[in-house]
C-alpha cells in the first residue's frame, strides 16, 4: 500500500463529513427561521437550497486546514457556513434557466422549479449576503483586521476575479473549443477560487505568514481542478440518481470541460495527477493532515 494512502486509513473521512455536515446544518437552521411576514418564501427558499444536502467538501476543507493550525473550531465553523453560503449560492444562479437551466439539484427540485425564478434570484442574493454577514460579525474573530482579511479574500474568491467570473467564461465558451490553458484557467475561476478560499480562510484564522501558505495555496490550487475534472466526468458518464442533478448536460450545452478537451480517460489522468501531487504538498506534516490527504482524494473518486 503506497504512504500516503497508509496515512489516510488513519481518519475516518465520511465520519467527519458527517459531523460537519449536522453541524453547517443546524448553524445554517438556527439563522434562517422563517419570520411570519411576507418574506416566509425567501427563508423557505434559502432552507430548501442549503440544509440537508451537498457534500460539504468546502466547508470539510475549512476544518480540516483549521485542524492543521490548531484553529478555534467554532470560529472555523462560522466561516466554513460563510464559504458554503456563497456556494450554495452559486448553485441556485447556475441552476436558473438563463444559465444551466436545471430541474434537480442534490437529489431535490432546483430553486427556481421548488418556487420561482424571482425567488431564487433573491435567495441567491440573500445567501450571498448572509456569507458576509457571518463573516462580519465578531463571533467570527474578535480582531477586526482578521475579520476584514477573510472578508476580502471571499470577495475576491467570489466575484469578477473568482467564481462569477468564471462563470461568465463557462457561458461564453458554449460552443467554443478553448485549449487546456483556457479550460484551466476557466476551471481555476469557476470552481477553484472558492475551494482555495476554503483553505486560505483557515491559514487568515491562525494569522499564518503569507510567506508561509505557498503548499496549502498549492493544494488548494490542485485539488479544486481535480475536483471540476470529477464534477465534469459525473456529468459525463455519472449516475444521476446517486449525483442528484442531471447528468449528459455538458456535452449537450457544447460545454468546454477536461472532458470535451481530453477526453474521458485523459481527464481521469489529469486528475489523479493533481491529488497525488496535492498530497504531496503536504509532506511536511503528519498525522494532523490525515484528513486533508483524505478529502484530496475523495475530490476525485467519488460518485456524486
Ligand atoms: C457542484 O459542487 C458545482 C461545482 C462547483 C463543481 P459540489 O459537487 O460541491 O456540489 P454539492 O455541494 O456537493 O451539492
Ligand atoms: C458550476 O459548475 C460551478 C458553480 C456553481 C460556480 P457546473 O455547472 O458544472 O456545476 P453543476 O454540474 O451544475 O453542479
Ligand atoms: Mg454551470
Ligand atoms: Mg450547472
Ligand atoms: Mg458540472
Amino acid at each position: 500500500m503506497p504512504a500516503d494512502t497508509m496515512q489516510i486509513a488513519r481518519v475516518d473521512l465520511s465520519a467527519e463529513a458527517e459531523r460537519v455536515s449536522r453541524a453547517i446544518d443546524a448553524f445554517f437552521s438556527a439563522l434562517l427561521a422563517p419570520p411570519g411576514d411576507g418574506r416566509s418564501q425567501l427563508y423557505e427558499a434559502m432552507r430548501h437550497a442549503v440544509l440537508g444536502g451537498g457534500k460539504r467538501l468546502r466547508p470539510l476543507l475549512t476544518i480540516a486546514a483549521a485542524r492543521l493550525f490548531a484553529v478555534d473550531e467554532a470560529r472555523a465553523m462560522r466561516v466554513a457556513g460563510a464559504v458554503e453560503a456563497i456556494h450554495v449560492y452559486s448553485l441556485i444562479h447556475d441552476d436558473l434557466p438563463c444559465m444551466d437551466d436545471d430541474d434537480l439539484r442534490r437529489g431535490k427540485p432546483t430553486v427556481h422549479m421548488a418556487f420561482d425564478e424571482a425567488t431564487a434570484v433573491l435567495a441567491g442574493d440573500s445567501l450571498h449576503a448572509l456569507a458576509f454577514e457571518i463573516l462580519a460579525d465578531e463571533a467570527t474573530h474578535p480582531d477586526a483586521a482578521i475579520r476584514s482579511q477573510l472578508a476580502l479574500a471571499l470577495a475576491r474568491a467570489a466575484g469578477p476575479s473568482g467564481m462569477a467570473g468564471g462563470q461568465m467564461m463557462d457561458l461564453a465558451a458554449e460552443g467554443r473549443r478553448l485549449d487546456l490553458q483556457a479550460i484551466t484557467r476557466l476551471q481555476q475561476l469557476k470552481t477553484g477560487a472558492l475551494i482555495e478560499y476554503a483553505i486560505e480562510a483557515p491559514c487568515i484564522l491562525a494569522a499564518l505568514d503569507p510567506a508561509d501558505r505557498a503548499p496549502y495555496q498549492a493544494y488548494a490550487e490542485e485539488v479544486g481542478l481535480a475536483f471540476q475534472i470529477a464534477d465534469d466526468l459525473i456529468d459525463d458518464g455519472g449516475d444521476e440518481a446517486a449525483a442528484g442533478k442531471r447528468i449528459g448536460k455538458d456535452a449537450a450545452a457544447g460545454k468546454a470541460t477536461f472532458v470535451s478537451l481530453l477526453g474521458a480517460d485523459g481527464a481521469r489522468r489529469r486528475a489523479n495527477e493533481l491529488v497525488d501531487h496535492a498530497i504531496g504538498r503536504l509532506d511536511r506534516h503528519g498525522q494532523e493532515a490525515d484528513l486533508l490527504r483524505a478529502i484530496a482524494r475523495f475530490a476525485i473518486e467519488r460518485d456524486r
